[in-house]
Formats: C-alpha cells, structure tokens, sequence
C-alpha cells in the first residue's frame, strides 16, 4: 500500500504566511504540521510515498528530503496548478501504479493517527473508504450523506443545505477504482477536480464506498485559528523538560520546555508552553498554549496562545494574543500619539468609543 501526501495549494486562508511559505511547514509545537502526518503513515507500516508539491516545491523537499529521517522512500509529484484533489491523483496514475493508497492532505492533523483505519481497509478492501466527523457547521466542508446501513449515499461539496453534520477528513483510502473516476469528472465551477465528485462518480457506478466516523480530534489547519487551536491539542499533551538556560528570577509553571541553546532571563513561562532552540526571552511574560520557534528574541513582551516562528523578535509589547507571527517579523510598540476621535455621525446613530 502507498501514500499520495498533497502538499501543493495555493493556501490563501493562511495568507500572508502562505506567500512565502508552505502551509504544511508551519510549526505546531514547533514541529512542522506535515511531519505528523509522515510520522502516522510511517506508524501505519507505509513506506512508499509520492509527494504532490507546488510551488512550494523547493521548500517541502529541503525539510523533508528523502523521507529516510521518516522510515520512508518519498517520490516527489510536481502539480503545475492547484488544479483540485482529484486532479492530484490524475497526475500521480503512473506513479501509483496498480496499489491501493492512502491519500492523505499534508496539512490535516489527526490525533491518534490512522493506524486503525489502514489495517481495517487492508482488512476489507472496500473499493474506497472515507473518513467523516461530525462538525457544527457543515457548509464549508465536503459532506456526505450515509444511508440505514452507514453506507455512503451521497457527497457535496461545500453544500448550502447540508443533508447531514459529518464532513469528510482529510484522510481517503483509495483501491485503483478512483482512476477511472477521476478521469471521468469535469472541473467544478470553481475550476478544480474535485474529490468529492470522484467519489460520488464511484457511488453512481454503484461501487462500494464506507466510511468510518472518527470521534477522536481532526483539523484542517487551513486557518489561523485551527492552527491555534492544534498547536493547543499538542501541547496539552507536552512533559516539562528544561534543557536551556533559565536564570534564578525566572519562574517557570507546569508543563514548560526550553530547548538547549534557549536563555530565559528575569521571565514567568506558564505551560503548556515551548521556548525553541537560540531564542532569548528577557523580563517577559509567555503564557499556556504558546510555541516559540528557534532563534526568536521576546523582550518586555506578554505572549499567550500564540504560534512564533523563527527569527521573530516581539519587543517592548504587552500584550500578543492568539496570533501566529511568521518569520523574521518584528513587532515592535506604536509610537503614542496624541488620541482623538473625528466623528461624522448620522441621526440615530450610536457609538461605543473605547477611550
Ligand atoms: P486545501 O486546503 O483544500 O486548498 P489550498 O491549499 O488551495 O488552500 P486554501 O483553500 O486556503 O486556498 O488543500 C488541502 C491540501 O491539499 C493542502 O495540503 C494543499 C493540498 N492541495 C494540493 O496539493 N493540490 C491541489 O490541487 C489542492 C487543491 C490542494
């Protein structure tokens, strides 16, 4: 069995993080989201791995390389244009050969891996197997509707009137009958091959498609705040390990990590929370649920629940919340201003000024 990791996309939710960088490196405890995937394929007994890349090809082969670090072989896949799921596959068809597959979204996160769910297909060899989770608003997800017997009936994508809450994961395990399927779909209307179609052409052609509802945690860490929200889960599960410098005026709580090569000076770091390789945090405040990449500089700052990356200095600034700072970003006070509020205000209005 192999495994088709997209790690292409255009990634504009996560814009502008996303115009020079891949999506899939961003770091959740400062590890990059696509490694956990890798790790779980590899946890499943998959060596073989065909990487879907895009322009930011360069950039996931240099931190990925040739799998080995993994326990895998990975082959890279260059897709001109984010030209949809399924169009993935199109382009993968020689590469993939006759063996079942894994497709797995480089930037999906799963916590308990998909160990489970591989060896039940092995099992089973139903001709596609999804997986679903129930969300509370299932309009922005592909969505599938399952019959008496939790056979899938039907899938949507991005529905208005979704005829169930379970949308689909980003894991899909595949037999070679998704070739045809994908060869026989039309560019949605928004231009892409979509997987859903693929698999709702396998479903008319009255193919065997399962599905398995996972009651464990899955993001798409698409977006700011499901980024966040995994670097939470992550964390949550961290053990304390001091390996860096930390002065006798600092106060460390709970599930705190200072890699070797951090200094912390004159600071109170409450976990869950991870201080990278080379950064230097002085007279400072980093709060629960916060990931501090390497060579970053937090100086006179409060930070809490918030992704850095590296070489990001935050300086003088009370108080950073619930944000991801890319690399090399510095963030700096404004300067203090004089405070006024010019109003243009029509009959009935009414305001609220902070003040
Ligand atoms: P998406 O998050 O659905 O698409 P995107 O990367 O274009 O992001 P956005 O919606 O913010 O613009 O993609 C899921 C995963 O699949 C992600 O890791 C990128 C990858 N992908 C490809 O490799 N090729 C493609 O053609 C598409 C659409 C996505």
């Amino acid at each position: 069995m192999k495994a088709l990791v997209l790690s292409g996309g255009a990634g504009t939710r996560l814009r502008p993080i996303t115009h020079t960088s891949a999506k899939q490196l961003v770091p959740v405890a400062n590890k990059a989201v696509l490694f956990y995937g890798l790790e779980s394929l590899a946890d499943a007994g998959i060596t073989e791995v065909g990487m879907i890349v895009g322009d930011t090809a360069a950039e996931i082969q240099e931190a990925v390389g040739d799998g080995s670090t993994f326990g895998l072989d990975i082959t890279y896949i260059p897709q001109e244009q984010p030209l949809g799921l399924a169009h993935a596959v199109l382009i993968a068809r020689d590469w993939l050969g006759d063996d079942d597959f894994v497709m797995y979204l480089g930037d999906n996160f799963i916590v308990g891996g998909i160990t489970d769910l591989v060896d039940e297909f092995r099992g089973s060899r139903p001709d596609a197997q999804i997986l679903l989770t129930q969300v509370p608003d299932p309009r922005a997800f592909g969505v599938a509707e399952l019959g008496p017997d939790g056979q899938v009936i039907g899938l949507e994508e991005k529905p208005q009137q979704p005829k169930s809450d379970l949308a689909l994961v980003g894991v899909y395990l595949f037999t070679p009958a998704i070739h045809d399927a994908v060869r026989a779909i039309e560019p949605s209307w928004r231009g892409e091959l979509e997987i859903t179609h693929a698999l709702q052409h396998l479903i008319d052609v009255r193919a065997d498609v399962r599905s398995t509802v996972i009651a464990g945690y899955w993001k798409d860490t698409g977006n700011v705040t499901d980024m966040l929200e995994v670097n939470r889960t992550v964390l949550e599960g961290l053990e304390r390990r001091i390996d860096g410098e930390v002065d006798e005026e600092t106060e460390t709580v709970g599930r705190v990590v200072v890699e070797k090569g951090a200094r912390v000076t004159g600071s109170r770091i409450v976990g869950p929370a991870v201080i990278g390789a080379g950064t230097e945090v002085r007279d400072s405040y980093v709060g629960p649920f916060t990931s501090v990449a390497q060579d970053c500089r937090i100086v006179d700052s409060e930070v809490e629940y918030s992704i850095v990356l590296r070489d990001a200095s935050i300086e003088g600034v009370a108080r950073v919340e619930s944000s991801l700072i890319g690399r090399h970003v510095e963030v700096t006070p404004a300067p203090s201003v004089p405070r006024a509020h010019r109003l243009v205000l029509g009959d009935h209005s009414k305001v609220q000024i902070h003040s």
